[in-house]
């Protein structure tokens, strides 16, 4: 049976809740605004468990984090799930995820091995690795899920694409035409990108205490406009977020400039 399109507007309103928006003018603003929330967490829970993205969004996020540790921010209590990984990579290919966050955020800070977690991009079998990352999850409670949003209007959340249900769990999934043009380019030679990945599901990340999804630029602006502002359903998987009860949207002036 297909996912339920929640489509009428007086049973939405009673089933959603207003997400708090912040239209902040600059990209580097939403980076700050974003970190603030990163280091704020971290400060009033050294032992915060939190789930993190990758890609081009977070990087403003991860270097002034990087540089709050610097001056002192104890980082050496938390514990990360990461959102997502491609599936197959070889070990340490350079466009993984883990690459991404050893090189922008580990490297730099003193977060122990044994409290990062991400799944494994050269797992015999990805759906055996789901497995493995879930039962990690299940025993934990996120308390701050920062995401990203696809590119288009994938409104990908984690690499839950369209069709992914408000209930799915992690799990290995095929990789929307547009997600992978759009990360084609960090692929030396793009035919070695994977057409799947491993993500936690949209019901893991609809689990965290509180959630916050970042996006910046006109490439996001239609996405941010069906998320916040379109029917909730599996079209549009980050437009679920709205079931949470505490969750923020940080965007700058461009990519919110088609909301009404
Ligand atoms: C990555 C992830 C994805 C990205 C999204 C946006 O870990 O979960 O959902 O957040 O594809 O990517 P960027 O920030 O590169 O536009």
């Amino acid at each position: 049976m297909g996912e339920r399109i929640y489509h009428t507007p007086n049973l939405e309103r009673l089933l959603t809740y207003s997400p708090e928006l912040h239209v902040l003018d600059t990209p580097e603003a939403v980076d700050r605004f974003t970190a603030d929330q990163l280091i704020g967490q971290i400060q009033r829970k050294p032992n915060s468990v939190l789930t993190l993205p990758t890609g081009a969004t977070p990087m403003g996020m991860y270097g002034l984090t990087i540089e709050a540790a610097s001056n002192g921010l104890d980082v050496s209590g938390v514990t990360v799930f990461n959102l997502d990984e491609y599936w197959p990579l070889p070990e340490g290919h350079p466009a993984s995820y883990a690459r991404f966050m050893d090189e922008n955020f580990f490297d730099h800070v003193s977060i122990p091995a044994t409290q990062r977690h991400i799944p494994n991009c050269h797992a015999a079998s990805p759906h055996a690795e789901a497995d493995r990352y879930e039962a990690l999850l299940r025993q934990r409670q996120v308390d701050l899920a920062i995401l990203g949003i696809g590119p288009g209007d994938t409104c990908h959340v984690g690499f839950n694409e369209k069709k992914s249900g408000r209930r799915s769990r992690t799990r290995y999934v095929e990789l929307d035409p547009q997600t992978r043009d759009a990360n084609a380019q960090y692929f030396p030679d793009s035919s070695e990108m994977p057409r799947g990945a491993i993500t936690q599901g949209v019901g893991n990340i609809l689990e965290a205490t509180r959630v916050v999804l970042v996006a910046k630029g006109q490439g996001k602006a239609r996405g941010i406009q069906r998320t916040i502002q379109g029917p909730i359903g599996p079209d549009a998987p980050a437009s679920y977020l709205r079931f949470h009860p505490n969750v923020t949207f940080i965007v700058d002036r461009e990519a919110a400039s088609l909301l009404q």
